[in-house]
């Protein structure tokens, strides 16, 4: 099963920051970031679409300039990171990285900051089905994944209208008749979030291909001693 280090890993350092990045990429074999972009168009990791719960700003964060932006405390006295800093750093450690397009719409420059990165590094992820689609025809060559979280009337047949590769329910909407059935449509299986060893034992009986966890170096030593 592939560790993917969720929001770099976010149990263990402030959320979506190149130190979270660092910390992840230690135990992971891939990270995940939240992208979004500033004002002038960067893209720029950060989950929310304000300022508020992460960093010392306020407001929207599409309200301000990078400049303005790399000003603040994004946790620890780590900065904003922009997709450029991330980049050389998943590129330096020979990392993987999974980008989670937040904003529709923003789909086109985030993957034209991406065409550098190798593409069996890389993995595009959406909620948004079209966000998805629209990965998939700029960047052909790179998996994508539907992201859903409530109850989706049937997310294969919707991830298989996208052409996405692989499905990230939420921990709880997983069962076997899911992985069983994704598996039939050539889907892989990578749910979020599971941080205990109960739920690494149960990704592993369920049979899922990978899954997303804020502390990826417990998942790591789990999945070691297992
Ligand atoms: O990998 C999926 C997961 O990151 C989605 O949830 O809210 O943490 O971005 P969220
Ligand atoms: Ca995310």
């Amino acid at each position: 099963m592939l560790i993917i280090g969720h929001r770099g890993a976010r149990g263990l350092e402030p959320e979506n920051t190149l130190r979270a990045l660092r910390r992840g990429i230690e135990c992971a074999d891939f990270v995940e970031v939240d992208l979004r972009l500033a004002k002038d168009g960067i893209p720029v990791a950060i989950h929310d679409a304000t300022l508020n719960r992460t960093t010392d700003g306020t407001g929207p964060v599409k309200g301000y300039t990078i400049e303005e932006l790399k000003r603040l405390d994004a946790g620890e006295g780590e900065t904003i990171p922009t997709l450029h800093e991330i980049l050389k750093l998943v590129c330096d450690r020979g990392a993987g990285l999974v980008v989670e397009i937040k904003e529709p719409g923003t789909e086109a420059v985030i993957a034209s900051g991406l065409m550098d990165l190798m593409p069996d590094r890389l993995i595009l992820v959406s909620f948004n089905p079209e966000s998805v689609a629209m990965a998939k025809r700029l960047l052909p060559g790179v998996q994508a994944g539907l992201i859903y979280s409530k109850e989706a009337d049937d997310p294969v047949w919707l991830a298989r209208q996208v052409q996405a590769d692989i499905i990230l329910p939420r921990w709880d909407r997983v069962s076997r008749e899911v992985v069983e059935q994704a598996h039939k449509a050539g889907l892989l299986v990578a749910p979020w979030t599971l941080n205990t060893r109960d739920d690494f034992a149960e990704a592993a009986r369920l049979g899922v291909d990978g899954f997303a966890t804020d502390d990826p170096c417990a998942a790591r030593r789990y999945l070691q001693a297992s």
